[in-house]
This record gives C-alpha cells, sequence and structure tokens, in this order.
C-alpha cells in the first residue's frame, strides 16, 4: 500500500484533483472531510461526535481522526488498494507521526497545493455542491451548466456546504495556518514534500500533478 497526501489549505483544489487522480491513475480516495459529513448525515457514533467541530470550522479531536483513518486502512481487504490518496488527513502533527509510526501507512510523498488568501476565500465561498450526485462546481470558476450533472440532476439540488460562508472559511483559514501548516516543515525535514502552484487553471494544476506523481512512481 503506497500513500499519498494532498496538502492544502481550504479551498486549494484537494479534492478537485483527487478526483481526477483516482479516476487516471487508480488511487483509492479517501477524503476525511468527506467521510465525517456522510457520517453526521446518517447520524452514526463518529458522525454525532464530530458534528458540533465542522458547524464551527474547528478540527475534530486527533483520537477519533487517527482511530477513523486506522480503522478504515485496516479494513481494506481482497484487494488491498495499491495506491491510496488521502485528502484532508494529517492535518495535525499527532497525524502524520501516527501514519508514519507504522511500516505499512507511512506516507511515501505529501503534495502541497500552494494558494493564496485572497483566492481560496472566493473559491470556498463560490463552491456549490449538488446534494444528490456529489459533484462539486464554482459560480464562477467551474460554472455547473456545461456538466453531466446539469442533464440529470437539472440543478435543482445545488447546495453550498456550511462551513462555506465567508466567516467559517476565514476561521478555517486560520486554523490551517496554526495546526496543519507545520506539516510542511514535517515532510520537508524526511525529504518527502512536493510543491505546486495551485493557484493556476484546474488543468494546469491537474499536469503539474500528474508530473509529480509520475516522477515519485519512477
Ligand atoms: P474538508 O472537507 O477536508 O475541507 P477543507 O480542508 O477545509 O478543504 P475543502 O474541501 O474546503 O477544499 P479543497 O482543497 O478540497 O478544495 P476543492 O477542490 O473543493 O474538511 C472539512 C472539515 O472536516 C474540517 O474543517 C474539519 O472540521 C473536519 N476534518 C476533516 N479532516 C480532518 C482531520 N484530518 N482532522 C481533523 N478534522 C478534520 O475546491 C474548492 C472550490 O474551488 C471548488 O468550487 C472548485 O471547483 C474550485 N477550484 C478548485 N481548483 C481550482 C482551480 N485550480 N482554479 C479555480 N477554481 C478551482
Ligand atoms: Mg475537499
Amino acid at each position: 500500500m503506497k500513500i499519498t497526501v494532498f496538502l492544502g489549505a481550504p479551498g486549494s483544489g484537494k479534492g478537485t484533483q483527487a478526483k481526477r487522480l483516482a479516476e487516471s491513475f487508480g488511487y483509492r480516495h479517501l477524503s476525511t472531510g468527506d467521510m465525517l459529513r456522510l457520517a453526521i448525515s446518517q447520524k452514526t457514533p463518529i458522525g454525532l461526535k464530530a458534528k458540533s467541530y465542522l458547524d464551527s470550522g474547528n478540527l475534530v479531536p486527533d483520537f477519533i481522526m487517527i482511530e477513523l483513518i486506522r480503522n478504515t486502512l485496516s479494513g481494506f481487504v481482497d484487494p488491498v488498494p495499491k495506491r491510496i490518496l488521502l485528502d484532508g488527513f494529517p492535518r495535525t502533527l499527532a497525524q502524520a507521526e501516527a501514519l508514519d509510526s507504522q511500516a505499512e501507512t507511512a506516507v511515501s510523498l505529501a503534495v502541497f497545493f500552494n494558494v493564496s488568501e485572497d483566492i481560496l476565500l472566493k473559491r470556498l465561498t463560490g463552491r456549490r455542491i449538488c446534494s444528490k450526485c456529489g459533484a462539486s462546481f464554482h459560480t464562477i470558476f467551474m460554472p455547473f451548466q456545461a456538466s453531466a450533472c446539469a442533464q440529470h440532476c437539472k440543478g435543482e439540488h445545488l447546495t453550498q456546504r456550511t462551513d462555506d460562508s465567508e466567516e467559517l472559511a476565514k476561521h478555517r483559514l486560520k486554523v490551517f495556518s496554526e495546526q496543519t501548516a507545520p506539516l510542511l516543515e514535517y515532510y520537508e525535514s524526511r525529504g518527502r514534500l512536493a510543491r505546486l502552484d495551485g493557484s493556476r487553471s484546474i488543468g494546469q494544476v491537474q499536469a503539474d500533478m500528474v508530473k509529480i506523481i509520475d516522477s515519485d512512481q519512477k
């Protein structure tokens, strides 16, 4: 099992690029944000514990997240995916150390999506999600009109994530710089960090990401 992680502030494009990588390179994409939102909608024990943290834009405590990821990774059997892409985990040093503490879950590469704060805020506040098919759009940068979702779901289920309000988006960016940004130094000092310019267009970022992933596989 080879583990790649996407590191980046809220709105930096982790989810957008992870979906593309999963399709083109056969990665198993695990988004902890998506896992938590599903758990909340299903009112599972983890969902009930996590809800207040997501609603306030704060991180869910490490012990919950580490157990969630450990259980998910150890639960893969027959076939065990060869490549896993973690989107949104780790987000603290304790989470990074938990992955590296076991040989089979050690991270081989961390890709950092570098985007300035003014762009991040525009991306977050303009994001829309189809609650029926799960597709993600942007009012300006990724219009929904040209998508398959527009034909099938007809725009009747477009929603905004509750944590994408301007106030919560700003708070999440602060949480990122205080609690997650230290991971850049963690992976860089171990020779496992690749940086990309995440402020370019979706297609340009994808091309840069593919080059990085290709060179990691050689
Ligand atoms: P999570 O769901 O992971 O949210 P996040 O990290 O805040 O990241 P986002 O999903 O907002 O951004 P993204 O980078 O995926 O951007 P996207 O591709 O969608 O986590 C939510 C919450 O769960 C956390 O706040 C926390 O409470 C909890 N949580 C999750 N993991 C946790 C953990 N490990 N520990 C503790 N708590 C945890 O793009 C955004 C928008 O921009 C879209 O509209 C897209 O169309 C557009 N866009 C993307 N790329 C481009 C581009 N290149 N150019 C123009 N527009 C673009
Ligand atoms: Mg995401």
